[in-house]
This record gives structure tokens, C-alpha cells and sequence, in this order.
């Protein structure tokens, strides 16, 4: 088997990249570990950047997104037992996002890729990578892709960033993880709540008109199984709690699950032939919505790196895509990072500490240059 390009991973990164690539007349060969229903099913992001739903639908992947989405001009914020609004279009020049979930995208991409493009094989798991020749396994039996380039779009537990050597890695822990729901009942709000409490950090966000998907702070090694659904419930009632009049509307819910929170970056994000994008070369706390959008903008600097590549013959944009991706994934680390420690408690944490968090938060609320520095990170940069 040959392909122009070999593309591990049907997540997010590697269904985009392969439709880029077959919009602009590329071949391309996707192999996945997993199953159809297992990638259409996992359960992560929702919140897209302006950015990721531009790509999206100058691809032609936007139909139903662009029934379906929810635009969202801001976020409310929450401490002690105020809300506060952060107008995005006023702060940022225009900017909103857009709830979409992960889920729907995956499924909107796959479906294309299967009517229009080339190869997308599931349940076949790349276990090496050398220079010109990958190997793979499928129904037991060990196959070979060849290749002029090889895209490493397998995630944070994948095989391609192995094959990079000598590569830096920076990561840091958290000391505390996000236990997720998903609940038949529709948001008790219009923008995604963000709270900050001396019980640990809540997030409401949501799916669509009818369905929520809520967030608690809970210590690492959780177990989902300790949640009774009371408990999250009384426990989310208690960290969204304000003065005002507001009431979380509670429904069943069908899904729980604890993820925890990690910063990883590795450099570079290209050896040869070898490229990483998304998850595979970065990962970052949930807290700033950023993983997807960093996923989706890896993946446009290098579909037009490898167009520019096969239409001119300048290596120039393959050489200068580690580089330019890290700018903007070491913002999205920091973002991220900042989001993170300004909203959740650690098991640590001190009055002083508190006070500082508070400190931050109440700047936000009252300048105007504390909220668009917030803003125009969350709704995100060009
Ligand atoms: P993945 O989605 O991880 O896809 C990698 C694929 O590679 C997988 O399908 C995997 O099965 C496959 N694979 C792995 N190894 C192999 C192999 N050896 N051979 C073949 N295939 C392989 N991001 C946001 O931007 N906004 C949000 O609101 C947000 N919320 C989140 C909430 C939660 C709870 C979580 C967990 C994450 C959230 N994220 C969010 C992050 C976002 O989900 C990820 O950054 C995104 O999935 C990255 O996409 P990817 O394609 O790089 O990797
Ligand atoms: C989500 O909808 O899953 C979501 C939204 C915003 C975040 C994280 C997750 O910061």
C-alpha cells in the first residue's frame, strides 16, 4: 500500500487534514486504532474558536454545524456569589464562538471522508513509523503503508511522537481533575458558567438546546462510581451558588466520567517526513477550551504547508510549520495554564492564595483590559 500522505488517527486533526488534503487534490490514507462508533461516541470538547469553524466550512464540513451550532457571544464568570458577564464581540472587535460538540464534528468528517475520500480504515493501530514505511496491524495481521509524508494525528497516547528523536518535552501536572457529565435537561443558561468557589470550580457548559454538560473540579483518582447523581447535583447547586435568583435545572444523566488535567508540549513537531498535529504534540487543561482549536490549527498550517509543497516544490512552509505551530500552542499553554489556576482550589491552597485568585478575578470583572486580554485568548487569535 502507498499513499501520498499516511495520516494515524481519526480524530479531529487527522479527518480534517484528510479532507483538506482531498480538497486540494492530495492522497491520503487514514488509519485508526478504534472503531466507528467508539471515535463517533467519546465524549470531549464542545467550544470552538471563530478559527475552527472557518476551517471547517471552507472545507465544506459546516452544513449541519451551521444549523446545528450555538453561538455564544461571551462567558459568565462566578465568585463569590456574583456573576459577571464578559461581552466578547464588545472585547474583542467582533469575535464569538460557536457550541459544537467533538462528537458531531468526528461525525460530520467521518461521513464525508467515507462519501468523497480516500481510505479511512478503523481498527487498524500503527505500531511503528520509519522513514519511508509504516507499519500497522489489522484483523491480526501486520501490514505496510509507504509514503512521501507520514502525519502523527494519534493523540496524546499514540505511537508518532516516539519516532521524533531527541525531541524536548515540558509538561506539569495538576493536582485535581474534571469529573464530566452529560444530562437530559437544558442549560439553565445562555453562556457557559465558569464558577469560581471555596468548594472547587464548577463549569456549565452545554450540547445543544436539551441536552447540558457539566463540570466539577474532584480530586485525581476519583472514582465516578463515588458521584451518586444526588451528590453532583447538591454539589453543583453548591459551587454555582449566587445571590441572585437562579436555579440550576437538574435532569438524568446518561454519561460520568473523571478526566484529569495535564500540560505537554513536545519540540519539535516535525523530524523528516514526520509531522505531529494536536493532541499528539500538545495537550492542555481543559479550562480554556483550547485542545481541539490547537488540533483543527495544526492541522490548517500543515495542509496548506504540504499544498504549497506538491504545488511549487518550496519546502519553505514545511520547514518554518513546528515553529509557527508553537507560537500559538505555547498561548494556548499559558491561557490555559492561567484559566486553570485562577479558577480551581488546590488541595494546598492558602487564604493568600485565595485572595490573589479573588484579586484576579474582581481585575477582570472591572477592566476593560483584563477582560479583553481574557477574551481575545478564549475566543481566539488569528
Ligand atoms: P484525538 O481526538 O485524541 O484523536 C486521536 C486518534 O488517534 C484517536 O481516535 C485514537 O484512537 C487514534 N490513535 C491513537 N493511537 C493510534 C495508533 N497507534 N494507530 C491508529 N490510531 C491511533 N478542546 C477544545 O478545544 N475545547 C473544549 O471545549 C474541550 N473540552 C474538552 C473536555 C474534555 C473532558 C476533554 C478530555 C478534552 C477537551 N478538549 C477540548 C480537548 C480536545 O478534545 C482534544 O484536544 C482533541 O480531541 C484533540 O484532537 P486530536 O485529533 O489531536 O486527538
Ligand atoms: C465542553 O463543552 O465540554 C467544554 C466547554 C468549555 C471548556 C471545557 C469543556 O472550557
Amino acid at each position: 500500500m502507498f499513499a501520498t500522505v499516511a495520516i494515524v488517527g481519526a480524530g479531529p486533526a487527522g479527518l480534517l487534514l484528510a479532507r483538506m488534503l482531498h480538497n486540494a487534490g492530495i492522497d491520503s490514507i487514514v488509519l485508526e486504532h478504534r472503531d466507528r462508533a467508539y471515535v463517533e461516541h467519546r465524549q470531549r470538547a464542545g467550544m470552538l474558536e471563530q478559527g475552527t469553524v472557518d476551517a471547517l466550512r471552507a472545507c465544506g464540513a459546516a452544513g449541519r454545524l451551521d444549523r446545528e451550532g450555538l453561538v455564544h457571544h461571551g462567558i459568565e464568570l462566578r465568585f463569590d456569589r456574583q456573576s459577571h458577564h464578559l461581552d466578547f464581540p464588545a472585547l474583542t472587535g467582533g469575535r464569538s464562538v460557536m457550541i459544537y460538540a467533538q462528537t458531531e464534528i468526528v461525525k460530520d468528517l467521518v461521513a464525508l471522508q467515507l462519501a468523497e475520500g480516500g481510505p479511512l480504515l478503523f481498527e487498524a493501530e500503527a505500531i511503528s513509523i520509519e522513514d519511508d514505511m509504516l507499519t500497522f496491524v489489522r484483523d491480526g495481521v501486520e501490514e505496510k503503508l509507504g509514503f512521501d509524508f507520514v502525519v502523527g494525528c494519534d493523540g496524546f497516547h499514540g505511537i508518532s511522537r516516539a519516532a521524533i528523536p531527541g525531541a524536548r518535552v515540558y509538561e506539569r501536572d495538576y493536582p485535581y481533575s474534571w469529573l464530566g457529565i452529560l444530562a437530559d435537561v437544558p442549560p439553565s443558561c445562555e453562556e457557559l458558567i465558569y464558577a469560581h468557589s471555596d468548594r472547587g470550580f464548577a463549569l456549565h457548559s452545554m450540547r445543544s438546546p436539551t441536552v447540558s454538560r457539566l463540570y466539577l473540579q474532584v480530586p485525581n483518582d476519583t472514582d465516578p462510581d463515588d458521584w451518586p447523581d444526588d451528590r453532583i447535583w447538591d454539589e453543583l447547586d453548591a459551587r454555582f451558588a449566587i445571590d441572585a435568583d437562579w436555579k440550576l435545572m437538574r435532569g438524568p444523566i446518561t454519561q460520568k466520567s473523571v478526566t484529569p488535567m495535564r500540560s505537554f508540549v513536545t519540540e519539535p513537531m516535525r523530524h523528516g517526513r514526520l509531522f505531529l498535529a494536536g493532541d499528539a504534540a500538545h495537550i492542555v487543561p481543559p479550562t480554556g477550551a483550547k485542545g481541539l482549536n490547537l488540533a483543527i490549527a495544526d492541522v490548517v498550517t500543515l495542509a496548506r504547508a504540504l499544498q504549497h509543497w506538491f504545488t511549487t516544490g518550496s519546502p519553505d512552509l514545511l520547514n518554518t510549520y513546528s515553529d509557527a505551530c508553537l507560537r500559538r500552542v505555547w498561548r494556548a499553554e499559558h491561557f490555559s495554564y492561567f484559566m486553570t489556576t485562577l479558577l480551581h482550589r488546590a488541595p494546598d491552597q492558602t487564604p493568600f492564595d485565595t485572595r490573589l485568585q479573588l484579586s484576579q478575578l474582581h481585575r477582570i470583572a472591572d477592566s476593560r483590559h483584563a477582560a479583553a486580554e481574557l477574551a481575545e485568548n478564549y475566543a481566539g487569535l488569528p
